[in-house]
């Protein structure tokens, strides 16, 4: 496993490296302070577990045979579901049916894009809040790519305890870069290689929700300035606050008793800003998209649901001129 950009420490020693048990009684890298065990760091749990249940489901949206390994590696998560026989419920529990068939659904439509951008000319990809986002391992890229990881530094150390166990190989070169994306982060992409002259494919998925308005509107600053032509970006964001009965609703309530993820408490709860409009003022071309319309167009995935806590999920996918994505 390639070192980690911008990690102070080394493996198991330092704060944020300690480690929690899993379910062998052994100590995990990176699972703790600013890793998966709690706060944000245990969303990306989540959305792996998510990926693990729908890569084992007969109509599978996406496969990603390493989501398993990560819930498991966890303290936390060990006892999660990672397949839907496991799902109490099936596919009426509202967190790993509905909630569980939306990240599905997002990492499929996520891999096309990413995929397809390579394909269309980008050179390198960056994944902003990559957390267990296993796609420099699993998809198929065409020679030449570079994928750059963002996220924490101890999300990313628990991240390569269980690649390095289950001694994987990157089908891409791959440079994990451990920073905060509250913090200028220029600097470490820069100086890992990240050439700004070239096209770049972006990728913010599940992120922004999480991040200050001001650490927002920086990072689609930061993808501007580096974007080449032909660069793309695709990000997910909510429209705005939601009523009383959408944050009542199936999905944020199983969530927090279910597996402790209190995505309401999580989510920054300033005033949004328009990162749609900021882009176009740029000169990009944007388009905007429900979950709703892959579902529709895959055939499967969630539908609308009254007070439904992913009405408000908006898809975008941005285009700087000179692509033809
Ligand atoms: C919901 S998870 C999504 C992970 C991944 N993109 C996926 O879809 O599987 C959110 C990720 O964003 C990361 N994140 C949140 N705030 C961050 C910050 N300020 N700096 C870096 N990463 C952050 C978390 O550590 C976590 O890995």
């Amino acid at each position: 496993m390639e070192p980690v950009i911008g990690l102070a420490v080394g493996l198991g020693t330092g704060p944020g490296l300690v480690g929690a048990p899993n379910r062998r009684g052994g100590r995990v890298p990176g699972a703790q302070n600013t890793g998966v065990e709690g706060g944000v760091g245990l969303t990306a749990l989540m959305v792996a577990a998510a990926r693990a249940i729908e890569t084992h489901r007969p109509d599978a949206l996406a496969g990603d045979a390493y989501a398993e390994h990560f819930v498991r590696a966890a303290g936390a998560s060990a006892a999660w579901p990672v397949r839907p026989a496991e799902v109490p419920d099936g596919d009426a529990n509202p967190l790993w049916g509905r909630l569980g068939r939306y990240f599905g659904l997002r990492t499929r439509v996520l891999d096309d894009f990413l995929v397809r951008s390579a394909h269309a000319g980008a050179r390198q990809v960056v994944l902003l809040g990559a957390g267990l986002d296993a796609r420099a391992f699993r998809l198929d890229w065409p020679p030449g790519r570079v994928i750059y990881e963002i996220d924490r530094d101890g999300v990313l150390a628990f991240k390569h305890h269980v690649l390095d166990g289950l001694a994987a190989v990157p089908t891409a070169t791959r440079r994990p870069i451990a920073v905060d994306l509250r913090d200028d982060w220029i600097r470490s992409l820069v100086s890992t290689g990240f050439d700004p002259t070239v096209p770049t494919a972006w990728l913010a998925e599940g992120l922004l929700l999480y991040l200050p308005p001001d650490a927002e509107r920086r990072l689609i600053d930061t993808v501007d300035r580096l974007s080449a032509d032909g660069s793309t970006l695709a990000f997910e964001v909510k429209l705005g606050p939601e009523s009383p009965e959408v944050r009542a609703s199936p999905v944020y309530v199983a969530a927090r008793q279910q597996i402790g993820v209190d995505l309401l408490a999580l989510f920054d709860g300033e005033p949004r800003p328009d990162s749609v409009g900021d882009l176009r003022g740029r000169g990009w071309s944007t388009a905007i998209h429900t979950p709703f319309d892959f579902t529709r167009h895959h055939g499967r995935g969630p539908r609308p649901e009254p007070n439904d806590a992913l009405a408000s999920n908006r898809w975008v996918f941005a285009n700087k001129p000179g692509t033809h994505i």
